[in-house]
């Protein structure tokens, strides 16, 4: 259980968002993705209560990976890591968050979308980013011209992947995991219907091991 991060994500290449106004919710949302069998989980800071919710979800679980998302600045992201993130997660790329990151020797997905962009993630020690918005940003075939330039970069798509187009991303090679919040309805879980996320959950593996056996 205690696996590594990337071992994690090569069993079941999913990171779900946790986006939660109070930590009780937080936690039930991510007991209910890992009764889905998925055990990488973003929480993101887009509400007052967000690093609450980090704080508690680490706690809560010690067994998985929490990691934090939507960190803006470097502040937030000392923040997170004083939380107890196990990594970082921005949708755009700046110097300081992830020199953060790497100062704390945590692993970090910075957004990008150009080819600027990535050629400026690599120059800043990174081999693995976080592709945002994957669907706006031109989608698959985006993704394989980025790749077939900085060859050795891997890719977390995130931003408009769903379960329609989930196997589309994750037969590409050089794509990690996908992300999303597809997979935490907020009307689910402001029904309170844990149950939908667990289906959700599963759903997403089944379609994963379907493409990557
Ligand atoms: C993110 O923070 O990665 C995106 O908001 C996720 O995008 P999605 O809501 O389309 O999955």
């Amino acid at each position: 259980l205690n696996a590594s991060l990337n071992d994690r994500l090569a069993a079941a290449p999913i990171v779900p968002l946790v986006a939660a106004s109070d930590s009780e919710t937080a936690v039930a949302i991510t007991e209910a993705l890992i009764a889905g069998g998925l055990g990488v989980i973003e929480v993101v800071l887009r509400s007052e209560a967000a690093l609450d919710c980090l704080a508690a979800t680490v706690k809560a679980f010690p067994q998985a990976q929490v990691g934090a998302g939507t960190v803006l600045t470097p502040g937030q992201a000392r923040q997170v890591i004083d939380a107890g993130a196990r990594f970082i997660v921005s949708p755009g790329l700046h110097e300081g968050v992830v020199g953060a990151a790497q100062e704390a020797g945590l692993p970090v997905y910075p957004g990008i979308a150009t080819a600027t962009e990535l050629q400026t993630a690599w120059n800043l020690g990174l081999d693995t980013v976080k592709f945002f918005p994957a669907g706006l940003g031109g989608g698959v075939p985006m993704l394989k011209a980025l790749s077939s330039v900085f060859r050795g970069v891997r890719f977390m798509p995130t931003g408009g992947v769903s379960a329609a187009n989930l196997a589309d991303f994750l037969a590409v090679p050089q794509v990690i995991a996908c992300g999303g919040s597809w997979l935490t309805p907020a009307a689910a879980v402001a029904a309170g219907d844990f149950a939908t996320i667990t289906r959700l959950a599963d759903e997403a593996r089944a379609i994963a091991s379907a493409v990557r056996p």
